[in-house]
């Protein structure tokens, strides 16, 4: 899952987000995980968006086939889920994916921390929220939080990076009654 995520993080980057939010949401009552990431980046017009869900689209021009959405929709459609773009030129884009909890095709939560650092080791700073909710836990992480205490220290390096990752990690762990997922 974090994969997923991490591929959302990089479309909002390349979008030329400031901003990035990415919420996770686990509800047990409901049997449903949701999972949104939403930036101020530059958005898709109507038709891009109607091309966004298609495998053989992309704006990039390193690679001929667009693969970050087509694979999280592949994912949600096999976990009895589906994903949601929502769109606006020169606003932003919120991706939403909600997939079945119970669903033995859910793929683990993997490295959450991982994913979060390395959209924090761009060049261009960003400022990133995560949010991650499981019944009645939750964990929260900001970007900005994280500035504030380190000052002058900038949060793209190597030291910082680490300490998020593990930060971000242990908080998620706790999450799971440090049982782990
Ligand atoms: N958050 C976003 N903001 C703006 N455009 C996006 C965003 N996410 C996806 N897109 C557009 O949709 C296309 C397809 O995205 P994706 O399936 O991840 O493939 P890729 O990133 O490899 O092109 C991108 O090339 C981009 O034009
Ligand atoms: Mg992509």
């Amino acid at each position: 899952m974090a994969l997923h995520i991490l591929d959302l993080l990089e479309n909002a980057l390349e979008a030329g987000a400031r901003h990035i939010q990415v919420t996770v949401n686990e509800d047990a009552e409901s049997d449903e995980i949701s999972i949104e990431v939403q930036d101020d980046g530059r958005g898709m017009g109507a038709e891009a968006l109607q091309k966004a869900l298609d495998p053989f689209y992309t704006t990039r021009t390193t690679r001929r086939v667009g693969l970050g959405l087509s694979l999280l929709q592949a994912t949600a459609a096999q976990c009895g889920g589906n994903v949601a773009v929502e769109s606006r030129p020169g606003q932003g884009t919120r991706v939403a994916a909600t997939m079945k909890l119970s669903h033995p095709d859910l793929p683990p939560l993997g490295d959450m921390g991982a994913t979060i650092a390395a959209a924090l080791s761009r060049e261009e700073p960003v400022e990133l929220v995560y949010h991650h909710r499981r019944g009645p836990k939750e964990f929260h992480f900001s970007s900005a939080w994280l500035q504030l205490h380190l000052g002058e220290v900038p949060l793209n390096c190597g030291p910082v990076l680490d300490w998020a990752q593990r930060y971000i990690n242990k908080g998620v762990a706790e999450l799971y009654g440090g049982e782990g997922k």
